[in-house]
């Protein structure tokens, strides 16, 4: 070129420095559109690598834009862990493979001397980079940046040529300043993955928790919750008209009035609250406060607990307790009562006999009715006492039809009185069993009595008690069954879980005393049986007594 203008401006003999200048002025006008271009490629790496992109399309990108910026036949990433290199990404995608890099490779050098560096190599030197023959080969010049994460080398990244010499120290700042570009990318990518997967599993944590949980500003706007409240807890979520917590919990215009949010937003903190709903829920509520970084609150955070069927166990408990002391005090009267009782039926029994001898009948039967009321009274007693369980008589080999026979042999002729027919129906081959003989009696007697009570209370053509004795097998179990089935008033299905309660009765204060059944079932129990209930209000009922068969 210089000798072709010095031969023109021997030849033209004008002077060649305009010609220079214009030279001059178009090599630096490609340099500052190079240059620009390098910008651009910066400029749109940043706006371009979106926290999605995996590396290789990162690295595309900017390869795709490299044929008018920097001489570059091979793009790689490499990443530095544990003292190890390894070909995380490449462009072009199938261009070579490098298995090992050897201790003299230029990666190495530049990431041992953090410091980006420009090598012009011979083909044996880059023997390890084993090059695609679809490409042209092989690389002679390279340009290699490292990769920084705060102040530790992550990796590098290389830029090389076919051609020799191909790059100059601009050049080599151009791929440092890529390479920081790039760190910056996947470090900000790996924060967004870890973010992500915390927000997830956050997220993950909320949604498995079975109670509602909600997130309410200070404003009373529902910013969160986990959609686990029940239409039992309240059934205006979905017909709410506002976000608000007391729109969507309380079907409200306004805030409640002591709005337990409030008293968290005077006291800093938490506050717990107990609610009845109209369908019959109780739910414990905690509110709890939510800080911000300027430790200010920024929200409240509500969860619901059904306790429904834990409060109904605790007032069972109490209840158990009560009835246990209650059992306990019944047990010492009647025992206490129980002698001076004897005292008096036996006094009254002795004055009876003597009047009668006498032949003062009219008082003597004015003693029939001490004597009577006696004998109720220490009926009474023992049903305390085996109410009380504190007498455990022993249990003996029975004849459960023989037990129906004698019990009926005694109060039959009451019931007849009572314009009741009594049918029997007993199974014929019973097995034995082994039970407290009086005991059994006492649960037929309640049960008869109380069928007698029950028919008393109606108007029937018929008046019919059945007493049925039957095997049964249920729960892969044996039973024995007794059953006393009438055509009396019934039990209203609301009253069916009450009647086995002690001192629960329907009838008036002189004629029962709500034992009977309670002591019936307390009688089943200790002998590991049961007592069933069937019945239907103003047509009967069925009381059946089941007692485990011993096999074998
Ligand atoms: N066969 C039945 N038909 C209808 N109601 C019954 C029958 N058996 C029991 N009941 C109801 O259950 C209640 C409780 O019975 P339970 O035998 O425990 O006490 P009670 O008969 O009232 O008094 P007690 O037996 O102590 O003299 C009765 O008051 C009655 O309301
Ligand atoms: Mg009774």
């Amino acid at each position: 070129m210089d000798n072709r203008e010095k031969l023109l401006e021997q030849l033209t003999g004008v002077d060649s420095s305009k010609l220079n200048y214009y030279i001059e002025l178009k090599k630096r006008n490609q340099e500052i559109l190079k240059q620009n271009s390098r910008l651009e490629i910066l400029q749109q790496l940043t706006r371009d690598i979106n926290i999605d992109m995996s590396i290789e399309d990162i690295l595309e990108r900017a390869f795709t834009k490299f044929p008018q910026t920097l001489p570059c036949d091979f793009l790689g990433l490499v990443t530095f862990r544990n003292g190890a290199l390894r070909l995380k990404a490449l462009m072009p995608r199938d261009f070579c493979r490098i298995d090992n890099f050897p201790a003299h490779s230029p990666t190495l050098n530049v990431i041992r001397d953090r410091k980006a560096g420009i090598f012009n190599q011979t083909p044996e030197e880059l023997s390890h980079v084993r090059i695609n023959p679809r490409y042209p080969g092989p690389l002679r010049s390279l340009a290699v940046a490292p990769m920084f994460q705060r102040d530790e080398v992550i990796g590098a990244l290389i830029v090389a040529s076919v051609v020799d010499g191909a790059y100059s120290e601009a050049d080599l700042s151009f791929v440092q300043h890529l390479a920081d570009q790039l760190s910056i990318s996947i470090q900000n990518a790996r924060l967004y993955k870890q973010v992500s997967r915390a927000k997830k599993e956050w997220e993950e944590t909320f949604l498995a928790v079975t109670d509602p949980i909600f997130l309410v500003d200070t404003d009373y706007n529902v910013l969160l919750h986990n959609n686990r409240l029940s239409p039992e807890m309240s059934g205006f979520w979905n017909q709410a008209v506002s976000n608000k917590c007391f729109a969507k919990l309380h079907g409200r215009t306004h805030p409640c009035e002591n709005c337990p949010i409030k008293e968290v937003q005077r006291t800093g903190k938490p506050v717990f609250q107990r609610w009845q709903t109209e369908t019959g829920l109780i739910l414990d509520l905690s509110y709890y406060p939510v800080f911000n970084e300027e430790k200010q609150l920024s929200a409240v955070t509500i969860i619901i607990k059904d306790v429904t069927e834990k409060t109904k166990m605790e007032a069972q408990l109490v209840q158990t307790a009560k009835l246990a002391a209650l059992g306990e005090m019944a047990a010492g009267v009647a025992h206490e009562l129980n002698s001076p009782m004897t005292v008096i039926i036996g006094t009254a029994q002795l004055l009876a006999r003597d009047l009668k001898q006498d032949a003062h009948y009219e008082q003597a039967e004015v003693l029939e009715d001490i004597i009577n009321s006696g004998l109720r009274c220490k009926r009474i007693i023992q049903n305390l006492l085996t109410f009380s369980r504190q007498n455990q008589p022993p249990v003996t080999d029975i004849d459960l039809n023989a037990e129906v026979e004698r019990v009926l042999s005694m109060i039959q002729y009451q019931i007849n009185r009572s314009q009741i027919r009594i049918v029997e129906q007993l199974a014929p081959f019973l097995p034995r069993l082994t039970a407290n003989g009086p005991q059994i009696q006492q649960v037929l007697t309640n049960l008869l009595i109380n069928a007698r009570d029950a028919l008393g209370e109606v108007e029937r053509k018929e008046k019919v008690i059945t007493v049925a004795t039957s095997l049964l097998v249920k729960d892969g179990k044996k039973w024995a069954v007794l059953s006393v089935t009438d055509n009396g008033t019934g039990i209203a299905p609301e009253n069916l879980s009450k009647i086995f309660t002690p001192f629960y009765t329907s009838k008036e204060a002189t004629k029962g005393t709500g034992l009977g059944l309670s002591v019936s079932l307390g009688i089943a129990e200790s002998h590991n049986g049961t007592i069933e209930v069937e019945s239907r209000l103003g047509e009967g009922s069925t009381f059946s007594l089941l007692l485990p068969v011993e096999q074998g």
